[in-house]
């Protein structure tokens, strides 16, 4: 055991965690469970309980009756939901060393990385929603009825027992992002994190009940795709909200036809950065390291397309290589480290082979390689990929692992075309000093959200989302409710 590790961590890992359905800790009806593996080391961290559809079908009671109109939750005024969302916020602060060290262990990523982002935003989250829970207003409708009155209105209701099915790559923080909006507008939650890294989501779980979340309000399930895909059939929840891959997104959009359940999905993504003659070179060097590799390079909106006009391609490929190869790639509780882990046996073949698979499509790795780093966890060195083309594997796919291509380019026309030619709209970005070139081809890139001489600038209070086969629906900011709303219209006759 790590000697670095809280005594709170110490016995969060001492026992088996169990689901929480209902405001209690309980085995799976089955008694299945499957073990948790630190991507570091390889070993197994804990044993956590395997919902199956019999959990989810009583965690569905569960929230149903938790939504229910009577129900404590349901009498709570939005003042109440303001202060207990603002409460679990301080509360996740108040542990936020414990819960970094839980995501470090769970996902591999740096422990530092995770407190000061993953945890951070976590935490500011709740406190960002804890001012819209008093917020969420409707609008008077004048009508034209000759001789009649009419009173017209909007109100904003939940939706009812919301899904939340979401990835490894922020384990905390996709938690929360579906959780904090959904209770926000009063729903009740059933939380599926990824069968890779649940502990956060379970720590979470128990804070919320400290806090003074009612039973059944907010449900924790792990399990694999079949609990996921068991909520996402289940004709008792009334919204899906998904983050993971679009090929899953898809089946959960068919699913979903069940009930015609709404479903709100953020999905992959292959982000385009470009970089221009007149760019800040060294600017943009930075960005596209950071762009590239953030979050051992699983990350959605990472920008792993980097395009480079000719006149600066030899310098910004010297750079960012340069850069890939002096990144120290260790245990994400080793200090000196500046990558860690990625978070799965199953993640480290993907990216190794699509690294491998480029090198014998002819591409030269100029940075990284298609070896494992050392012979324990899952380790890859951050890579940068010249001599490609755009049919290749690694150019066409979301690899989500530090790897980037580079290719050069002439022409803005040639770059809009050769960057909006994916699948995908997550992200993308522009570096130019010409604020008409930077604006004007930010206008031109189909993507949810667009990046001007920086990347990964970030905010809670900015909406998230994709164009074409990124997704369904935006997160956060203040649109980040009206996926967990229902908008009722209602007409009185002044009599
Ligand atoms: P995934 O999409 O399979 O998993 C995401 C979540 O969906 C997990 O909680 C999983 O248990 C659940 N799930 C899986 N099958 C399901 C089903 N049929 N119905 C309902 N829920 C289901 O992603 P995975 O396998 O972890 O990663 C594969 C690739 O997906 C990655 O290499 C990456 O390219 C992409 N990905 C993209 C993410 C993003 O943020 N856009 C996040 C994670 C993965
Ligand atoms: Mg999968």
């Amino acid at each position: 055991m790590n000697p670095a590790l809280l005594p709170a961590v110490r016995s969060f890992l001492s026992s088996p965690r169990q689901l929480l359905i209902d405001g209690e800790w309980v085995d799976a009806k089955d008694g299945r469970t499957f073990a948790t593996v630190n991507p570091s080391t390889e070993e197994e961290l804990v044993q956590v309980a395997h919902a199956s559809s019999v959990d989810v079908d009583r965690a569905v009671v569960a929230a149903r009756a938790a939504f229910e109109s009577g129900s404590p939750w349901s009498k709570m005024t939005p003042r109440d939901r303001s202060h207990l969302l603002w409460r679990i916020g301080d509360l996740i602060d108040a542990h936020a060393d414990e819960f970094a060290q839980l995501e470090a262990l769970d996902n591999g990523k740096r422990v530092e990385a995770a407190r000061e982002g993953d945890i951070a935003i976590a935490a500011e989250l709740f406190r960002y929603f804890a001012g819209w829970a008093t917020k969420m207003e409707g609008t008077s409708i004048p009508m034209s009825v000759p001789g009649r009155e009419f009173h017209a209105y909007t109100r904003r209701e939940p939706v009812g027992v919301v899904a939340g099915i979401v990835p490894w790559n922020f384990p905390l923080l996709m938690a929360c992002f579906k959780i904090v909006p959904a209770i926000t507008a009063g729903n009740t939650v059933i939380l599926k994190p990824a069968e890779q890294t649940p502990l956060t989501a379970l720590r979470l779980g128990e804070l919320l009940l400290e806090a003074g979340v009612p039973a059944g309000v907010v449900n924790v399930l792990p399990g694999f795709g079949d609990t996921g895909a068991a909520l996402v059939e289940h004709h008792g929840v009334d919204k899906v909200a998904f983050t993971g891959s679009t090929e899953v997104g898809k089946k959960i959009a068919a699913a979903a036809a069940g009930n015609l359940k709404k479903v709100s999905l953020e999905l992959g993504g292959k982000a385009p950065n470009i970089i221009f003659n007149d760019a800040d070179i060294e600017a943009a060097i930075a960005g596209a390291v950071l762009g590239g590799f953030f979050n051992e390079g699983q990350c959605c909106v990472n920008g792993s397309r980097l395009y480079v006009q000719r006149g600066v391609f030899d310098q910004v490929v010297a750079g960012v290589a340069a850069a890939a190869a002096a990144i120290k790639v260790g245990d994400g509780f080793d200090p000196t480290s500046q990558m860690g882990p990625l978070v799965s046996q199953e993640q480290h073949e993907k990216v190794l082979g699509y690294i491998g698979g480029a090198v014998r499509d002819g591409a030269v790795l100029t940075a990284g390689s298609a070896d494992r780093v050392g012979d324990r966890g899952f380790f890859v060195q951050p890579t940068l990929i010249t001599g490609v083309d755009e049919q290749m594997a690694v150019q066409t796919d979301e690899i989500f692992g530090p790897v980037v291509t580079a290719i050069p380019f002439d022409t803005e026309d040639e770059v809009v075309a050769a960057a909006n030619n994916t699948v995908y709209g997550l992200a993308a970005g522009v570096w130019s000093n010409n604020i008409g070139t930077a604006h004007r081809v930010g206008a031109r890139l189909r993507a949810g959200t667009v990046w001007l001489n920086t990347w990964h600038a970030d905010d809670v209070t900015l909406p998230r989302g994709g164009f074409k086969q990124s997704g369904w629906g935006r997160e956060l900011g203040s649109f980040g409710l009206d996926d967990y709303t229902e908008l009722k219209t209602v007409i009185a006759e002044l009599r």
